[in-house]
């Protein structure tokens, strides 16, 4: 098990190129399965897109990775099943059913994993299937069998709630379904905009109003396209964090900072400097940060949930008070635990969590709660007086490429151990001199 020994009071300087957007290359390697030969540039190196193109191959896709490039060919025949241990790997896992449904009429697949961020049901993805025509029984407990006798059929959906992932599947449901599919209340994330494009590029007929709603005509069929995957918004973020918390200066290469806005607004108001240019922005922390107001996270365009952890290692050590509102998950403050042991005064009730800036942060023996939280932990003890050892870092592998490797080269007194930590907790063993892995 890998752990990262970080070494405290890092300042961050210099530049970094953001790879492209997990939360983009993960529905679009889920749409490929009903694509023709497609060429999908930008797309991130993570255990999660490892576990997609996992999934891909299993379905019956030939996929070739070249560096940032992923070649998919999809062959004759191929499964309509996702085994559990490829489903269990991550949530987006799900987005593959409304594309094997398209594909095949039948699906089997059970339920998803991914990180622990309190319930995350699929009732709005299965009851907008439902509506396509799809039949839907769970055998056993947690396989869901599913099938569409007479194919998938257009119809007028409105969701209660605009998730990220059942707007994807319904869309990849509907590019080849009968007749037109309109949704309203979708997501409207840039990456499901990015869907969009590389399912419009291989053919499909997809248009969004200018009140969010999406319209799909249904195609026969679909080629194949080369697409460029959107860059990574959320880990922009973080490094732009990374350099706010530590009183440094970054510059994130290759954005779009069109995407950013609700975190730039935040962090500028907290005593930033920031510079956006066409694609890239450039963030200069001061030496404390101003508290952060009210944070509330909401659907895009505003304040993302998965920014929340790593604005709250922000907020740990900045002046006065911040409070959190986390709207879209039950249980997304896993994290907390985590910066108290770091010295931060934070209370958690319910979906609130009412943060006192500390003057100094002090190092510790930490774990990743999860994906984001982990990255947030990071940036903790970047901060920190003293070292740290931070366990669990798998969760980071999901999300950010060679997250370690990233922040060093920006200056960062961090480095990855691949050896097993034997749970020591002298200081010691944090800083490196004496540490037995
Ligand atoms: N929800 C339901 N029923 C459903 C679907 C969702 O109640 O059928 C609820 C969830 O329980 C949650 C809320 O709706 O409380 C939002 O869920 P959503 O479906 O929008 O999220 P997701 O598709 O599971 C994606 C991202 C997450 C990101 C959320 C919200 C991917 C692969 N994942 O998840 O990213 O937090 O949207 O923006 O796109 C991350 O990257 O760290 C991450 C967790």
């Amino acid at each position: 098990m890998a752990v990262y020994i970080v070494g405290g009071k890092s300042r961050i300087g210099g530049s970094v190129r953001i790879h492209g957007a997990k939360n983009a290359a993960l529905p679009i390697l889920a749409a490929a399965v009903i694509c023709g030969d497609c060429v999908i540039e930008n797309c991130p190196d993570l255990t999660d897109v490892a576990v997609a193109l996992d999934i891909l191959q299993h379905l019956g896709c030939r996929v070739v990775r070249e560096g940032g490039t992923v070649y998919t060919h999809r062959l004759e025949g191929g499964d309509h099943c996702i085994p559990d241990a490829l489903m269990s790997a991550m949530r987006s896992s799900i987005v593959f059913l409304g594309g094997i449904i398209a594909r095949h009429g039948k699906a089997e697949v059970t339920l998803p994993g991914g990180c622990e961020l309190g319930k995350r049901p699929i009732d709005i993805h299965l009851a907008a299937l439902r509506r396509m025509g799809v039949r839907i029984r769970e055998k056993g407990s947690g396989t869901l069998v599913c099938s569409a006798p007479r194919g998938l059929q257009g119809t007028e959906l409105a969701l209660p709630f605009p998730s990220v992932g059942a707007t994807e599947n319904i869309i990849i449901a509907a590019v080849t379904a009968r007749g037109t599919t309109r949704i309203t209340g979708a997501a409207r994330e840039p990456e499901i905009r990015d869907l969009i494009a590389f399912l419009n590029g291989c053919g499909a007929q997809i248009t969004c109003g200018v009140d969010g709603t999406i319209t799909i005509q249904g195609v026969e069929k679909l080629h194949g396209v080369t697409h460029r995957v959107i860059p990574d918004r959320i880990a922009a973020g973080t490094f732009l964090c990374a350099a706010a918390i530590t009183g440094g200066s970054v510059e994130v290469q290759d954005v779009n900072p069109g995407h950013l806005l609700s975190t730039l607004a935040y962090l500028n108001n907290a005593g930033c400097s920031v510079t956006t240019r066409i694609d890239s922005v450039l963030l200069r922390g001061p030496e404390r940060l101003n508290e952060l107001g009210i944070v509330k996270t909401l659907p895009y365009p505003g304040f993302p949930t998965d920014m929340q952890a790593v604005l709250m290692a922000a907020a740990a050590g900045a002046k006065g008070t911040s409070v959190f509102v986390e709207n879209i998950f039950d249980g997304r403050y896993r994290h907390v635990s985590e910066l108290l042991k770091l010295g931060a005064d934070i209370r958690v009730l319910d979906r609130v969590a009412v943060v006192t800036g500390v003057p100094e942060l002090h190092g510790g023996q930490l774990r990743c709660t999860d994906l984001r939280g982990g990255a947030a932990v990071v940036l903790a003890a970047l901060s920190a007086q003293g070292p740290s050892v931070i366990r669990e870092i798998r969760h980071i592998d999901r999300g950010y490429e060679d997250f370690s490797g990233s922040l060093r080269a920006l200056g960062a007194d961090i480095r990855r151990e691949e050896a097993e930590w034997n749970g020591n907790t002298d200081q010691s063993a944090a800083s490196g001199d004496e540490k037995k892995l």
